[in-house]
């Protein structure tokens, strides 16, 4: 079966709600469950950077995220759970795609538009509080999926654009270098991650100041919020329409069918929002109880983390590194070789010098052989006396292949070696003659 790589990331600027719970964390974990998926997660920290300069928060963030993720139940032997940061690959992709993108593009990124707007209606110079990184947001982030090549990325509707960016980038790359490199990514946008409401009914966001805290203030913190939701002032005995308020909303994100028909048929018979909100922090801690013990050991045992974290990357980077290789090698980041064009010179053949041998044989007869390497180039009649054999190689070795009669074996080449031959002796007479 062909895997789908799905991938997501979570900037570190916070911790997380019951809506990034409910929206992105337990869809995405029941998503790397299926077969045929497998799943990328991680805290966009490197991104963190861009959003925040308090370092502490920065690193609390990580470690909350990361707890979060593993508390809830992500498997993280099957999943790849790892920090951006810990994958440099990606700031070296982002590098290549940056020098392939557009500047006219990031000019339309949503999040720098209304970086500029802000500082423009506050009578301020436009890019004023516009970073170099804020302004190459969505290149950092297309690294962050191409260098894994994910098919699906799971994402909130703010984030569809940045996708979109990933794609062109991708493509622009890949027509550039005349190679499929990278995988078109596609926004994955379900309605249920823009489904659970804030406190007031408006989008769950710190900034509204209208969050249910998912783990940081343990039950009470939940109570807590709960207790804030909204809703009209029917009292108990008084019939509710549950259809469309925010409690009924965050009932169904828990509640199974049953539950579901079951609360509304009691609202309509006049339950109270103060029993039926007791109902759901009871039916939201079901689910939450045992993963917020889970979260609380996982925040007084960092090292049990930072080991997943570590091996998470591992993982990463060796699906990054080979790819990156590639790339490097598209774009002309080589190893120094000989350029095309240029000859290669040639090598001196190392003249093998040959070899003459006179030995005595088993018939009693004396023979010589004239060896160069493993061949055999002349090898001469026998002779009763070592003598006549030696006057023999002397002759052919002065005057060449005409004066080997009789020789039982004579290879074609071996004038042009004998004079090789004479060369070569000529050659160490000469030294032995100087030296002396
Ligand atoms: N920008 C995303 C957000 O703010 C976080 C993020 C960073 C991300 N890199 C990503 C999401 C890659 C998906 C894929 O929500």
């Amino acid at each position: 079966m062909k895997t789908t790589r799905v991938l997501t990331g979570i900037t570190t600027t916070g911790t997380l709600h019951l809506g990034n719970y409910v929206g992105a964390i337990r869809p995405a974990i029941a998503a790397s469950r299926e077969p045929g998926v497998e799943s990328f997660f991680f805290m966009a920290d490197y991104h963190g950077l861009i959003k925040c300069d308090d370092p502490d928060r920065v690193e609390a963030s990580r470690l909350q995220i990361a707890a979060t993720w593993i508390a809830a139940g992500l498997d993280t032997d099957v999943a790849l759970l790892y920090r951006q940061s810990d994958v440099p690959e990606v700031c070296e992709l982002t590098w290549l795609l940056t020098c392939i993108t557009a500047k006219g593009q990031m000019n339309r990124a949503h999040a720098y538009k209304a970086a500029v707007d802000a500082a423009v209606a506050a009578g301020e110079e436009p890019d004023s509080n516009v970073t170099m990184g804020l302004y190459c947001y969505p290149i950092l982030m297309a690294a962050d999926i191409l260098l894994y090549n994910a098919h699906r990325i799971p994402v909130g509707k703010d984030q569809v654009q940045h996708i979109e960016m990933a794609r062109d980038v991708a493509q622009r790359f890949n027509h550039q270098y005349g190679e499929d490199f990278f995988v078109l990514p596609e926004a994955q946008v379900d309605a249920e991650m823009e489904l659970l409401p804030g406190l007031d009914g408006r989008k769950m966001s710190k900034s509204y100041d209208n969050v249910v805290p998912l783990f940081e203030g343990g039950l009470d913190g939940l109570k807590g919020a709960i207790a804030r939701v909204v809703t009209d002032s029917r009292l108990p005995g008084e019939p509710k329409e549950p259809e469309g308020t925010t409690f009924i909303q965050l009932w169904d994100s828990f509640a199974n069918r049953e539950q579901r028909a079951a609360m509304r048929a009691e609202l309509r018979a006049g339950l109270g929002w103060g029993e039926a909100k007791q109902r759901l922090v009871t039916l939201i801690d079901a689910e939450l109880g045992p993963m917020r013990a889970r979260y609380e050991h996982l925040m007084t045992h960092p090292d049990e983390v930072e080991a997943i974290l570590l091996k998470g990357a591992e993982r990463a980077r060796a699906i990054a590194r080979p790819l990156l290789a590639r790339l490097r090698e598209a774009v002309g980041l080589r190893r120094s070789r000989l350029l095309p064009g240029r000859a290669a010179p040639q090598a001196p053949k190392a003249a093998v010098v040959p070899v003459a041998k006179q030995y005595r044989e088993a018939d009693g007869q004396f023979y010589v052989k004239l060896l160069q390497g493993e061949q055999v180039l002349l090898l001469s009649p026998g002779f009763t006396q070592g003598k006549e054999a030696g006057q023999w190689w002397a002759r052919v070795k002065a005057e060449g292949s005409g004066a080997a009669a009789g020789a039982q074996q004579l290879d074609a080449g071996l004038d042009a070696v004998l004079a090789l031959l004479r060369a070569a002796e000529a050659e160490k007479a000469e030294k032995a003659g100087k030296a002396g």
